[in-house]
């Protein structure tokens, strides 16, 4: 097994959403990181502080938050230099597909100018801790098919990714790595385009960096737009369940915790200049998980299975809804030694919990109050 990677101050973007707060967790507790971190977040609509108000609280000199933008050069440059940043794991993103459909146009900026604005600001920050120029003058890419296998590296960007970049699966298969992109959504071209400019850096200047692909994350702190809080509050609100299209669509669903846990497994241990794809090997038709939804929260709340059965209501279809998503991600298995901990039961319930135990969180969330507070708290800093 390579050596391991490790760093002193690393900046999570897009820390205060959904799964980048689940990884800053992570971070303090499981992966036992000793440094400190960074989350830079511009706080639209799906980023919230408070989902790491208790961490801010008892490691006040090791995590920072800084409110501001991946599309802010200026802003960028100033945190890598204040904070000495020596990796950066980046999750800032426009993430919902149905949004991407109404309004393209932020998530073009973010995904696709930001990425390229932390990447320069990276090349830049980084001279002479990594063999810049030395791709072009030698031809090497960084990669291992031209350099062999290699985790050396004092610094490293990681790009967090999506499955939805290879396209849409018939009913046999999965995405490998090595799957040709055929992104179909605004959402998932302004994400392949994204990945395409980290390995464009990777190759060109032989920034060290790794991607990874992950299927449909849940978990405690997803921004109830996405399927599974969303059916789960409307539930617990009587209001109508929406299924798209005949309900047959597939996803590969993935616990919040084993996509975090395959993160850092990568940058302290991946080869530089890969991609792996990192799945929960778990397909489920929406309706079908549907209804094992809602057996949990009958479960839950005493309330009975057939009322809420009879709040699921097949609504148009998402345009160009893309019919199922499958990963392979037996090179992470094989090469890292990573596995899923959880089983989708376990990981269900425990989501299902979560959303009934924070009544508080869900509120601030859907009336928009979460805003007060970080005008309050975070309003000066930007
Ligand atoms: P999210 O929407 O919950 O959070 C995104 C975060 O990025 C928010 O905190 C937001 O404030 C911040 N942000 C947005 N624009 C920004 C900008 N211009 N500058 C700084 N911060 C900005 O998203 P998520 O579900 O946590 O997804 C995180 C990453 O994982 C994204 O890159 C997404 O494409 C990828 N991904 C997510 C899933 C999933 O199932 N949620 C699956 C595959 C890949
Ligand atoms: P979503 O959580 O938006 O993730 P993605 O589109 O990135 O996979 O949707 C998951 C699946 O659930 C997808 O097939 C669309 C479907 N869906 C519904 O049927 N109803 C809904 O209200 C939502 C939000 C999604």
């Amino acid at each position: 097994m390579s050596e391991l990677r490790s760093f002193s101050n690393i900046l999570v973007t897009g820390g205060a959403g959904f799964i980048g707060s689940n990884f800053i967790r992570y971070l303090f507790s499981d992966a036992g990181f000793g440094g400190r971190v960074v989350n830079l977040d511009a706080l639209t609509y799906a980023g919230n502080p408070q989902n790491l108000a208790d961490i801010a609280a008892v490691y006040p000199d090791r995590y920072v938050f800084v409110h501001g933008d991946i599309r802010d050069a200026a802003l960028v440059q100033k945190v890598f230099a204040e904070y000495d940043i020596d990796a950066v794991v980046h999750f800032a993103a426009e993430s919902h597909v149905d949004r991407s459909i109404l309004d393209p146009q932020s998530f073009i900026t973010t995904n696709v100018m930001g990425t390229y604005t932390l990447l320069e600001a990276a090349r830049q920050a980084w001279k002479g801790r990594y063999g810049d120029g030395a791709a072009q003058e030698t031809g090497a890419t960084g990669r291992s098919a031209d350099t062999g296998p290699s985790t050396a590296s004092s610094v490293l960007f990681h790009h967090i990714s999506t499955d939805e970049v290879y396209g849409s699966l018939g009913e046999e298969g999965a995405f490998k790595e090595t799957t040709p992109y055929d992104p179909r959504s605004p959402y998932s071209a302004s994400k392949a385009s994204s990945d395409f400019l980290v390995k464009a850096y990777g190759h060109t200047y032989g920034l060290p960096v790794t991607i990874s692909n992950c299927s449909n994350n849940y978990g405690p702190y997803q921004f109830p737009e996405k399927l599974i809080p969303l059916m789960i509050l409307n539930m617990l609100e009587g209001k109508p369940l929406p299924v798209y299209g005949d309900g047959r669509n597939i996803r590969d669903w993935l616990y919040v915790v084993d996509h975090n846990a395959a993160v850092w497994t990568i940058m302290t241990r991946g080869r530089i200049g890969e991609t792996y794809n990192i799945g929960g090997e778990n397909e489920w038709e929406n309706i079908r998980l549907l209804h094992r939804l809602i057996e949990m929260v009958a479960e839950s709340t005493g309330k009975p299975v057939r009322q809420l059965e009879e709040l699921i209501t097949y609504v148009k279809d998402r345009p160009g809804h893309d019919r199922r998503y499958a990963i392979d991600c037996s090179k992470l298995k094989n090469e890292l030694g990573w596995k899923q901990s959880v089983s989708f039961d376990e990981g269900l319930r425990h989501t299902v919990r979560w959303y009934l135990d924070n009544p508080g969180w869900i509120a601030s969330v859907r009336s928009g109050a979460y805003r007060e507070w970080i005008e309050k708290n975070y309003g000066d800093r930007s």
